[in-house]
């Protein structure tokens, strides 16, 4: 039997790709979809502005969004709630027993929430075992992060990491709807983004740190980072320069990205048959061209040059609303199902 699941922020950017990725899943069933107040009693189809190149699913049209504060029938709930919402919110939820999957910022970083993109921390999962309530939280991380961090493990694993600096361009539907103002935006690129450097210089290092019975223990490297906003719809570019601890040899790196497939035994629907993709071309990637690939979950990686002994450069592409936050959240979901609640 399918899993009954609420959608919160169902009416969002984040929100109608949860809609979109779950109204036909093999695991999930959606049940309940809620918003603000203002939204709260009327019908999806009436109230939600679309902005996804397919239909409203049917069996979504006519539900009746309720509110954050309602009583849910259902087994887990997605967050897509701004971060100042989300964080009471989702507490109050966990406490009555929920099963969360959050997109929001505010508890990312708590000792025993995991930050989790499953190519990458897996393991990290185990940290829901030392929560003290009844349900349950998991998070994904900052759109940006995750492709970074996708991009940075097998260089992890290969060489060790000292030293990131990294710059963003990232898509106006990171900023939610309506987000950036046109008249801001087009023909323009805005060198701010608030909050989101100090979480790109956070973020990976609890992703790439080590599990312990203790908790995480963080990555000890520094990383900078620069973010930009500039005018494409969807899809966040990377530029990274990384200092390593051995020296680098980029065939061996072009292989590990091949043939990067963690989670290939666990058969989960969502999870892209490649998570990383080289794209050799000396123009590769690009938002337009590669932003879909492995349906919106494959992070392309191009531009890969060795800069010297012990540091490389590459650009990384992640698609910001699906492996960027709701695809990233499902697979969380559906890790979490094969961990967990199998056969229960
Ligand atoms: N956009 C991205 O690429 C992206 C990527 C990663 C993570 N995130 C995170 O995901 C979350 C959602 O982002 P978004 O871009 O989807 O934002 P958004 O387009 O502004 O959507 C916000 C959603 O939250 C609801 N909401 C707003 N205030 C509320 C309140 N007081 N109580 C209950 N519901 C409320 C809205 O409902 P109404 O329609 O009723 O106002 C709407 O459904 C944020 O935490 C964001 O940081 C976004």
């Amino acid at each position: 039997m399918k899993r009954k699941v609420a959608i919160l922020g169902a009416t969002g950017t984040v929100g109608q790709r949860f809609v979109q990725l779950l109204a036909n899943h093999p695991f999930f069933e959606i049940t309940l979809l809620a918003a603000s107040e203002a939204s709260a009693g009327k019908k999806y189809a009436d109230i939600v502005h679309w902005h996804l190149p397919c239909e409203i699913p049917e069996k979504v049209k006519n539900m009746e969004i309720v509110s954050v504060d309602s009583n849910f029938d259902c087994d887990y709930v997605f967050s897509a709630l701004p971060s100042d919402v989300a964080g009471p919110v989702e507490k109050r939820l966990v406490e009555r027993g929920y099963t969360v999957f959050s997109n929001a910022a505010s508890h990312r970083m708590d000792e025993d929430v995991p930050l989790l993109v499953p190519e990458v921390n897996l393991e990290h999962m185990k940290l829901v075992e030392l929560q003290k309530t009844p349900g349950r939280l998991i998070t994904n991380p900052n759109c940006s992060t995750i492709g970074l961090v996708m991009a940075l493990k097998p260089i992890a694993d290969l060489f060790g990491i000292e030293f990131v600096s990294v710059v963003t361009m990232q898509a106006v539907s990171g900023a939610g709807y309506p987000g950036v103002a046109s008249l801001d935006i087009i023909d323009n690129v805005i060198p701010y983004i608030k909050n989101e450097e100090d979480k790109m210089c956070t973020e990976p290092k609890k992703i790439l740190g080590k599990f312990t019975e203790r908790g995480i223990e963080f990555a000890g490297f520094e990383i900078v980072a620069q973010c930009n906003r500039v005018p494409v719809q969807d899809g966040h570019m990377i530029s990274a320069y990384i200092e390593t601890s051995e020296r680098v040899d980029i065939d061996r790196l072009i292989q590990a990205i091949e043939n990067f497939a963690p989670l290939k035994g666990y058969k989960l629907p969502t999870a892209p048959e490649k998570p990383l993709m080289y794209l050799p071309a000396k123009d590769a990637p690009q938002p337009r061209l590669h932003r879909d690939l492995g349906n919106g979950m494959t992070v392309s990686v191009g531009r890969l040059v060795k800069v010297s002994d012990r540091a490389l450069r590459f650009v990384a592409l992640v698609h910001n609303t699906i492996r960027g936050a709701a695809g990233c959240a499902v697979l969380n979901a559906e890790v979490y199902e094969a961990l967990y609640r199998t056969g229960a």
